[in-house]
């Protein structure tokens, strides 16, 4: 898959490069304890052990089989974070999944809900994908914000879901199909017209969520 750019006045949104890998290990290496709580691991695979010129690598050979859109998020020609959208799978299911960081000094500025925007946007006009999905763990409070404000429906609770920080961990998954959002998720967002509620989750979910899944005893 070509890479796009895509432009907002709040960020840049443009494909990874492998000449990114730097500026990227540093600003993972300066933001470790913001980000670690929220980071995928790989069960057996020692954290650190994976380089970020493998993980770009692996990114980019996922985008050349159409399976990944990898970006990196930039304000004012510096790189703050990256957003990827991974499973990218087309034909009857037509859907995706996204995940995203920033670096902490530009938090709270609303970069990230116009970055899901405009990749959901190129995503479901430009690609013709059907459905966008988020997943976020229960305790990231500024992640499920993200989703609230664009209005991602509530799909339901995943038990030890992803890989996080080196456990299991259970997810909320959120997701929106087109059909939801024909003039597009940022037009709806930016016009104040977003569904109120939509995102909300079931107190039944937020219980389940405080009490870990029953395991039988090893
Ligand atoms: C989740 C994250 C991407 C949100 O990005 P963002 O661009 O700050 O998003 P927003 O500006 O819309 O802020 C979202 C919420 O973050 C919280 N927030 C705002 N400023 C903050 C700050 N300085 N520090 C921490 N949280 C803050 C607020 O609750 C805000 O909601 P509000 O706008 O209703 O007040 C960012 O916090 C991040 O990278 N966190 C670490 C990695 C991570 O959690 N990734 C997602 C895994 S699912």
């Amino acid at each position: 898959m070509e890479l796009p750019t895509l432009q907002h006045r709040l960020v840049t949104a443009r494909g990874l490069r492998r000449r990114d890998a730097r500026v990227l290990e540093q600003a993972l290496g300066d933001n470790r304890g913001w980000l670690e709580p929220w980071e995928a691991t790989t069960p057996f695979i020692r954290p650190g052990q994976l380089s970020v010129r493998s993980s770009i690598s692996g990114l980019l050979a996922a985008a050349k089989a159409q399976t990944a859109l990898p970006l990196v998020l930039e304000v004012n020609h510096e790189v703050i974070g990256q957003l990827n959208v991974s499973q990218i799978t087309y034909g009857s299911l037509s859907s995706a999944t996204l995940g995203y960081w920033i670096v902490e000094t530009v938090a709270g500025q609303g970069i990230t809900p116009v970055a899901v925007a405009l990749a959901t946007d190129y995503l479901f006009f430009e690609k013709g994908l059907h459905r966008m999905e988020v997943c976020i763990r229960p305790e990231n409070t500024a992640s499920l914000r993200v989703v609230e404000k664009l209005g991602f429906r509530y799909e339901g609770l995943r038990r030890r879901f992803i890989h996080i920080n080196g456990k299991w961990a259970d997810h909320f998954c959120f997701a929106l199909v087109v059909d939801e959002v024909p003039r597009g998720i940022l037009a709806r967002y930016e016009g104040g017209q977003v569904p109120p509620g939509v995102a909300d989750i079931p107190e039944i979910d937020w219980v389940k969520a405080r009490n870990p899944l029953p395991l039988p005893p090893r």
